[in-house]
């Protein structure tokens, strides 16, 4: 018990929220409205957030940790949250999978029951928020495609992303499949 997750959000850090909102709304996707959250410095805005997860755009709009994620690795896919009932034993759980606790965890844990996971060489962190209960259902991201190394299909494993992520030969381009259309990360960040 415990240690069951359901993916919840991925979260793209993109120079433009509206923007990018403005593109896939024209495909008739449910476009929330832009919230700022000034503490993290940041300006948010969901699309499709009844699903069982959500696509999250993220733009760096004042100094926090999305602005220096947005100088150390430039824009692009920035997170794949999960929803699971217990942080603490989730994470205790992954002691050995490969995967780091994250140092804003310290942070995020005592404010909003949130941890992060990275792994060097991984392209994006595991935000992983505990709730009070799980909701399984159609997911909007149904396909996360990544350029990624064959040691990582474990590492998908052991976060319970493997059903979500797939691994696309090195070199390729990241690319998002929004229930059954396929949008390219770099359409987001060009928007
Ligand atoms: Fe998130």
């Amino acid at each position: 018990m415990g240690t069951e997750a359901t993916p919840s959000h991925v979260a793209v850090l993109v120079p433009s929220a509206r923007r990018a909102a403005a593109y896939l709304e024209a495909f008739g996707f449910a476009v929330g409205a832009a919230e700022a959250w000034d503490e993290e410095g940041t300006l948010e805005v969901y699309v499709e957030r009844g699903r069982s997860n959500a696509l999250l755009l993220m733009e760096a709009t004042g100094p926090g940790p999305y602005r220096d994620a947005l100088a150390r690795r430039g824009p692009g896919l920035h997170h794949l949250a999960i929803d699971v009932l217990d942080v603490e034993a989730y994470v205790t759980a992954l002691a050995g999978s490969g995967w780091l606790l994250h140092p804003a965890s310290l942070r995020t844990l005592a404010r909003s029951r949130t941890a992060f996971l990275a792994r060097p060489g991984f392209p994006a962190l595991i935000e992983v928020q505990g709730r009070d209960e799980l909701e399984p259902g159609e997911p909007f991201v149904a396909r996360v495609s990544l350029p990624l190394e064959p040691a990582a299909e474990r590492l998908l494993r052991a976060v319970q992303l493997h059903g979500i992520v797939a691994a696309a030969p090195p070199g390729s381009e990241p690319s998002l499949s929004l229930a059954g259309r396929e949008v390219p990360v770099r359409a987001l960040v060009e928007a």
